[in-house]
């Protein structure tokens, strides 16, 4: 069982997928806090619905990055959280911050890693006219959007389809492949080699797989 510290900045579909699969008993977490760093973001609402204990840090009330940082450490390790899920998370966190939950920290990028990194992937993508798009989780390291690959889904750009639609259907696929490996990291079984994580294997049946996108590894049913 996961104990997690979801971090969003935003809308938080993705904290709500989350909510919803843990309260379900898919997702074997424990969400011992939402933290968010702009006043009034939707996943605040969101996290107060579902029940689940949020805070806000408004990182602009703080003298450096270094002290923001601190404070969030401090305020996950009291939550007794010691798996960091970014989800919509935009803010670069500190070595300090890694350092204090090693090999606990993901992160869902809105793109296929290392193409496009940054805080707009997927606009970039679609700018460049990339035939396929989709979404990477990763294990977060000091580098931006750089640490080791644990699930990807690619998700086509379809003829005539505006980019609000393309964001969608990926958007679609992050709320898939972002619990799921999540799934994964509870049940131990990301054996991280190298820059290469393998995955073993489960006893679970796989899920039907998406129209139109390609998932790696398969997602297992629930998912
Ligand atoms: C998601 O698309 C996520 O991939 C992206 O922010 C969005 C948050 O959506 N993250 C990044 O761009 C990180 N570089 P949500 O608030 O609806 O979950």
């Amino acid at each position: 069982m996961l104990n997690a510290a979801i971090l969003a900045s935003g809308n938080g579909s993705n904290a709500q997928r989350m909510f919803d699969l843990t309260a379900a008993g898919t997702l074997s977490m424990n969400i011992r806090l939402v933290l968010c760093n702009r006043p009034g973001a939707r996943v605040l609402e969101r996290a107060r619905q579902a029940g689940l204990p949020s805070l806000c840090l408004d990182h602009t009330t703080f003298p450096d990055r270094e002290h923001f940082d601190r404070a969030m450490i401090a305020a996950i390790r009291e939550a007794g959280a010691d798996t960091i899920v970014l989800a919509g998370f935009m803010r670069m966190l500190t070595p300090e911050f890694l350092h204090a939950f090693p090999g606990r920290v993901i992160n869902i990028h809105p793109a296929l890693l290392p193409s496009f990194p940054g805080v707009h992937g997927s606009a970039d993508a679609n700018a460049y006219g990339v035939k396929i798009s989709g979404c990477t989780v990763h294990f977060v390291d000091e580098i931006m959007d750089h640490g080791a690959v644990i699930a990807q889904a690619a998700v086509p750009h379809l003829d005539g389809e505006d980019a609000d639609a393309l964001q969608q259907r990926i958007h679609t696929m992050e709320h898939r492949i972002y619990p799921q490996a999540l799934q994964w990291l509870a049940e131990n079984r990301l054996v991280l080699e190298g820059r290469h994580i393998r995955l073993l294997p489960g006893n679970r049946p796989l899920a039907t797989p998406p129209d139109n996108a390609l998932v790696w590894p398969p997602l297992e049913a629930g998912f």
